[in-house]
């Protein structure tokens, strides 16, 4: 970086003029020192250069995303075999990102009515607010008829938990937040920068690639009542593998004699079997025992609204006075952070899910899009079983739910999936098969097989 002359006024902070800058000459440089130790400001123009030393030198280089990262790395590949299975983003059997129908016409919808872009109130679109919170609990739910709901629209999933957990900061201090190992990779990234005190309860068990469900009892009991335990909804991220409705109920049981709040992240409603309710159930389960608790919700992949940056946060309370003083306070903490949310998703939403013919037909897309990614997962089940000569049972990619698989594939083995196959995959072993074509499985099917067996 070339050198640059720079003016300073002498009302620079100290800290700015002292770190990073030389002054003309040793004599300069000691008369500016002299000045900032008096703290006094004498209001005069000095000339200062920088040489080539930036006041960002403490600023260390991040390391790329875990998850947004990989589609970075796939960018730059320029292979014509590449294939990304890092984000979980659904794609057409041709590979290529998919726009509802409903989405379009909800938005032909918007542009007839012309609606203007106005500030939203702090909480969000109030239709949206109704709606979602509807779909979630279902229209006719104790807690939605009794008003115990406090519903904030947000940015999306990662919007939603991070309001929940500013929340939880200011009001719940001394409480600590339980995670399933392993879990999303920004679970932890939210509670952290929200300084929100973290353990995790176990939830894979790797030798049946399947649920530690005594474990994660354990783990929630063992925990300190009064604790947060953020559960997913459905279809688990990273691993695809949910508890039963009887595993759910006895978790409820659990959490309920403990004292524990839950807090469920809820990514994919709809989106994981096809079924808005099917995949509202453990909530549902949770909110119909009149226990509080939070939900998240994303619309980004049901609705496939991902770049619109659509969700809530819904906190259940014991009484609507209380949703009321909860609601207060979550506007409270978002208007200095974000001021108030987008229109354009929120209105997407409304008209869909407020709309009983676009309802109709965005169930049957969202049919079609877990349909899909049912396809593929037999396919590449049925590929990976007629390619293995070692006869390894890999039927629980078969139990696995959701848009994602988690292989198994540890990291070498992934790195290994990159390099040498170029298939872009989270460094944890999971795939997206959102993202995965029924033509691609047989390729897929060798590259797992390979690494697997070649890579220790
Ligand atoms: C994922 O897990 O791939 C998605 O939820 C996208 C994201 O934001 O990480």
């Amino acid at each position: 970086m070339a050198s640059s002359t720079m003016l300073s006024t002498g009302r620079s902070s100290p800290a700015a003029f002292m770190g990073n800058t030389k002054k003309l000459g040793p004599a300069a440089g000691r008369r500016g020192r002299d000045f900032f130790l008096k703290g006094k400001n004498f209001g005069r123009v000095r000339m200062a250069v920088a040489v080539n030393v930036s006041r960002f030198e403490g600023v260390s280089m991040a390391p790329p995303d875990p998850i947004l990262g990989v589609s970075e790395a796939f960018r730059t590949d320029t292979s014509d075999v590449k294939l990304n299975l890092g984000v979980g983003a659904y794609r057409t059997e041709e590979l290529q990102p998919y726009v509802l129908n409903v989405v379009k016409k909800a938005e032909n919808l918007m542009l007839e009515r012309g609606e203007n872009k106005e500030y939203l109130p702090i909480e969000g679109l109030a239709a949206f607010n109704k709606v979602t919170a509807e779909l979630l609990f279902g229209a006719d739910s104790p807690v939605i008829k009794q008003g115990r709901v406090a519903t904030v629209q947000s940015l999306s999933g990662t919007g939603s938990l991070r309001l929940a957990a500013a929340f939880i900061q200011r009001y719940f201090p001394d409480a600590k937040v339980l995670i399933s190992s392993p879990t999303w990779g920004n679970h932890k990234n939210i509670f952290n920068d929200a300084r929100v005190p973290w353990a995790e309860y176990r939830y894979y068990d790797p030798r049946t690639v399947g649920l530690d469900f005594e474990g994660m009892l354990e783990d929630i009991e063992a925990a300190q009542d009064g604790s947060f335990i953020l559960l997913h909804g459905c279809a688990h991220n990273p691993t695809g593998i949910d508890p039963t409705p009887e595993q759910w109920a006895k978790i409820a049981d659990l959490i309920e004699e403990k004292n524990h709040i839950p807090f469920f992240d809820v990514a994919y409603q709809g989106f994981a079997s096809g079924s808005l309710d099917v995949d509202a159930s453990s909530v549902r389960t949770f909110g119909s025992r009149g226990l509080e608790l939070f939900v998240a919700q994303s619309y980004s992949k049901n609705l496939g609204l991902y770049s619109e940056r659509i969700g809530a946060i819904n906190v259940v309370c014991s009484s609507p006075d209380a949703a009321a003083r909860v609601k207060s306070q979550l506007k409270r903490i978002a208007r200095p952070m974000y001021s108030n949310p987008p229109v354009h998703g929120a209105r997407i939403v409304a008209n869909v899910v407020g709309d009983p013919s676009l309802f109709n037909e965005w169930k049957q897309e969202m049919e079609l899009m877990a349909g899909r990614i049912k396809n593929v997962r037999q396919r590449l089940f049925d590929n990976l079983s007629e390619k293995d000569n070692n006869q390894k049972d890999w039927s629980f990619i078969l139990r696995q739910i959701g848009m994602f698989s988690y292989t198994g594939l540890n990291k070498a083995q992934s790195d290994n999936m990159t390099d040498k196959w170029h298939v872009y995959m989270t460094k944890d072993g999971r795939i997206s098969l959102a993202g995965l074509s029924l033509a691609k499985c047989e390729y897929l099917a060798e590259a797992i097989i390979d690494s697997f067996y070649k890579v220790s």
